[in-house]
């Protein structure tokens, strides 16, 4: 059987590793995506038992650096089968800002990684997508990107007032719909996920859900046959938008 490619962004650690980790142990090559060049060779070298798997240099910030891992896999494994767009970052929790307070320095600093660094990703990895027969991509939204969430007061995320995250997940999603839409024609699937409230440095000890949890959405979308587009997803099914 000829292994699926799978890209990870951010998958040094967190929810990306635990996805890396799952999959390697299935019939996946596993493109191990991370920035630091040595967090990212000790996260692969620790996964190399369980399966094929490569670091490749990617700051989603940087377009430069997308451009070239998207070359860095092209010349080496000539396509990819599942993009995850993982990598994410939330400043505004741990330096507790509120709204009024938030600078449009972090807003921007967030839509950088969160919803334009995802948006580079798919542009320079969509040569390899149209490579595969299967292809797929996986934005890592969150629930805190839901508008529905977030206006009703019932919602267990009503209170977690982000501005900057939570405008850059309801952003990814827009994205997830305008990819899967322009992208129907050449049988190429999109689809935001939600992976919950996680147990990760972002997600905090706070959270209720191991990583592994976390992870399990996402690896069931890549190793899913008749997949849906355009949706948006966690381990139960259709999440509101
Ligand atoms: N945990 C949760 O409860 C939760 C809930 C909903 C959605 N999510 C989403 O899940 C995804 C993974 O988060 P996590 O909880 O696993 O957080 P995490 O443990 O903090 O991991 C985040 C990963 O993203 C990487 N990253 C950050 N900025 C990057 C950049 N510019 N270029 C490349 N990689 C970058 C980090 O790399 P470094 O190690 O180099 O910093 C790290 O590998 C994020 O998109 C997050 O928004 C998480």
């Amino acid at each position: 059987m000829t292994k699926k490619i799978v890209f990870i962004t951010g998958a040094n650690k967190g929810i990306g590793y635990e996805v890396a980790r799952q999959l390697a142990a299935q019939e996946f090559i596993v493109l191990l995506g991370a920035r630091d060049p040595q967090r990212g060779t000790a996260a692969a070298q620790k996964l190399i038992a369980l399966g094929e798997v490569h670091f490749v240099p990617i700051d989603v910030a940087d377009e430069q650096s997308i451009a070239a891992a998207a070359e860095m896999v092209s010349k080496q494994w000539g396509k990819v089968d599942v993009l995850v767009n993982n990598a994410g970052i939330c400043p505004e929790l741990s330096a507790n800002i509120r709204p009024a307070a938030l600078e449009l320095t972090m807003l921007k600093e967030t839509f950088e990684t969160n919803l334009f660094g995802a948006v580079a990703v798919i542009h320079h990895f969509l040569p390899l997508l149209k490579q595969s027969e299967t292809a797929q991509i996986i934005n890592v939204s969150s629930t805190l990107g839901s508008s529905a969430s977030m206006v009703d007061p019932n919602n267990m995320y009503y209170g977690a007032n982000l501005l900057a995250y939570n405008a850059s997940k309801s952003a990814l999603n827009a994205v997830s719909v305008a990819f899967a839409k322009d992208l129907a024609s050449e049988q190429i699937r999109v689809n935001s996920i939600t992976p919950g409230w996680v147990k990760t440095d972002l997600g905090t000890d706070a959270a209720y859900l191991t990583v592994e949890q976390g992870a399990a959405i996402i690896v069931k979308l890549a190793t899913m046959e008749n997949l849906p587009t355009g949706k948006f997803l966690d381990d139960n099914g259709e999440v509101p938008w």
